[in-house]
């Protein structure tokens, strides 16, 4: 359906879990989080009864993210149910590929047709330093395994983080050159647990562009992502710039918290629950939520943050 700003709605991104087995220095605080008593997430019946009813309004793309969607157990059940919807024409996930060698065959056979994988440095040292917890081997690992599955095309998602990554725009846009990935690079958004980063640490886009003349401009393909491509690279170049593009115009989605709340909009407080709402009253307050969003959201900066109370595990992105 539409909005009031005649957006046609038809993305969903639903957060499995606030639970992750890393700990991103930009989205999570150094302990995790508490893990919630089972009965405070929705549970996998409650959820495709929403994603149902969602689709009877025009989603036709869900994405699960977390936290670490694939940390929740069973979800390779959920992933087949979900893919059980008629309309739903794609199924997708936001990880952190970890947990990919183990599962990502038997996501592939339940229906997922793709995933996106965080990969914010090539280097074994500062990507232990970046997740606080983890190994880049383990990532390469899944990031493999998501290709020999076929999960793809395959997104690698970059956090562009001035003074950490920026020195990597070579070699990670890089990756394109051989093979059809869409390598991303995300400006820093001021939300959650990033108080801590200095000024310099948000960069924009720009930087891509600069560092990478050569970069030859793609037509839009409706996403929110400007893309590019190295000349003859087999893959391309993703720019995601909330900060210094404002894609609000072309947003179709909503957002589905794990505790049973939709955000209208990422950067917004506001947010409406929908649990325990069933049939007709659970689809009027999903058109609500949808009815609810706003035209854009205040401008983001270094200074100023993103109006969300929750931290980026508890949205997933
Ligand atoms: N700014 C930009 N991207 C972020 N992500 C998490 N926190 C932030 C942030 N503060 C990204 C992750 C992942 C996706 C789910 O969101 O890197 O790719
Ligand atoms: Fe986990 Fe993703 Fe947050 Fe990193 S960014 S801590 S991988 S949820």
């Amino acid at each position: 359906m539409r909005d009031t700003f005649e957006r046609e709605i038809t993305y969903l991104r639903i957060s499995l879990t606030d639970l992750c087995n890393l700990r991103c220095t930009y989205c999570m605080p150094p302990e995790g989080v508490q893990k919630r008593e089972h009965g405070q997430i929705l549970s996998f019946e409650e959820i495709e009864e929403i994603a149902r009813a969602a689709a009877e309004l025009g989603i036709r793309k869900i994405r699960l993210t977390g936290g670490e969607p694939l940390v929740r157990r069973g979800i390779v059940t959920l992933c087949r149910k979900l893919r059980g919807i008629p309309a739903l024409e794609e199924l997708a996930l936001t990880t952190n590929g970890v947990l990919l060698p183990d599962l990502a065959p038997e996501l592939k056979a339940a229906g997922v047709d793709r995933v996106n994988i965080s990969l914010d440095t090539l280097d074994p040292e500062k990507y232990q330093r970046i997740t606080r917890v983890g190994r880049l081997e383990d990532a390469l690992a899944g990031i493999q395994a998501a290709r020999a599955a076929g999960l793809t095309p395959l997104k690698l998602n970059c956090v562009l983080i001035g003074g950490f990554n920026n020195d990597e725009i070579p070699a990670l846009a890089s990756l394109t050159e051989r093979e059809p990935v869409e390598v991303r690079f995300i400006e820093l958004m001021p939300i959650g647990d990033t108080a801590s980063f200095p000024p310099t640490a948000y960069l924009p886009c720009e930087a891509v562009l600069e560092r990478l003349p050569q970069l030859e401009r793609l037509p839009e393909d409706g996403g929110v992502a400007q893309r590019y491509r190295l000349p003859g690279a087999a893959g391309t170049v993703g720019l995601i710039r909330p900060l210094s593009r404002c894609f609000c115009d072309q947003c179709n989605r909503i957002r589905l918290t794990a505790d049973g709340r939709v955000k209208p909009c990422l950067h917004s407080r506001e947010e409406i629950p929908v649990r325990g709402l069933h049939g007709e009253a659970l689809r009027r307050q999903l058109e609500r939520a949808i009815l609810h969003k706003p035209e854009q959201h205040g401008v983001l900066s270094a200074q100023v943050r993103s109006e969300a109370h929750r931290n980026m595990n508890q949205i997933g992105g």
